[in-house]
């Protein structure tokens, strides 16, 4: 894939920024990068504080060729991306399902994936939030997330810029697609997933969907990506979407 980089010192989101470039015909491959976003979306409506430079804000235009039902596999292949990528800076982190980056139950980056009709047809934009600095953080995220910076310092104090995360991150990314695309992509890309995550099985979690709320122990993902959680009484239960909790043993 040919990837194209726009830097944007603000932006709203380059998620919408990416669309509006998707709808105008651009290629798959383009990347949009901001410095700060004034309103970055997270999963479920959240809002994703994007202060300047404290984090990587990154959003890339797809054109996908697979079958529909695979179109949520892009984004574990975003997951793996973002996973090799700390890696390659030391970091060893852990995917959450579906699409979170935890480095010991710290948050360090999130996905949002998101689909758009365009008059080159299904556009989908995959944008990839990672923390790059803890400094500023609110108390109450401060608790439950982490970022690059600290990581790094609690480890290797290796030497880190946004740019060669970016340069390492869209060379993972452009692999791990160029893996999904390919033949039996989905399954080599559901294997991959499932070696970098501790939920894919046997983790006890919580999930919460819509009004209803189900403890259970996870039991691999299904062709899709989906979770298969077995619950307290035994039954098997799939889970699209709706958020995934850790349960501590107790
Ligand atoms: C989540 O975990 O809730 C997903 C967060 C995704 C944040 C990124 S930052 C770059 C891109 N632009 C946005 O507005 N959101 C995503």
């Amino acid at each position: 894939m040919k990837i194209t980089i726009l830097r944007y010192d603000e932006l709203e989101s380059t998620n919408v920024e990416a669309m509006n470039q998707a709808k105008r015909g651009a290629d798959e491959g383009l990347c949009v990068v901001a410095r700060r976003q004034t309103k970055g979306r997270g999963r479920h409506g959240r809002v994703w504080i994007s202060e300047k430079d404290a984090g990587l804000y990154f959003s890339i235009v797809l054109r996908p060729r697979i079958e529909n039902k695979f179109l949520p596999l892009i984004t574990f292949a975003a997951a793996i991306a973002v996973y090799e990528t700390l890696a390659a800076f030391g970091i060893k982190s852990d995917i959450k399902w579906a699409n979170d980056v935890h480095v010991n139950n710290k948050k360090i980056s999130g996905i949002l994936a998101e689909t758009g009709d365009t008059p080159k047809g299904l556009a989908v934009i995959v944008g990839i939030g990672i923390n790059l600095k803890s400094s500023n953080f609110p108390a109450e995220i401060g608790a439950i997330a982490t970022s690059i910076e600290q990581e790094i310092a609690a480890n290797s104090g290796a030497s880190f810029n946004a740019d060669a995360i970016i340069e390492k991150l869209t060379a993972n990314f452009s692999a791990a697609y160029e893996i999904l695309t390919s033949e039996d992509g989905a399954e080599k890309i559901r294997r991959m997933w499932t070696e970098r995550s501790s939920y894919a099985k046997g983790k006890s979690v919580r999930v919460a969907l819509g009004t209803e709320s189900i403890c259970g122990v996870t039991d691999g993902i299904e062709e899709n990506g989906a979770l298969r959680v077995i619950s307290e009484n035994s039954e098997t239960k799939i889970v699209h979407a709706g958020d995934v909790e850790r349960l501590r043993r107790i």
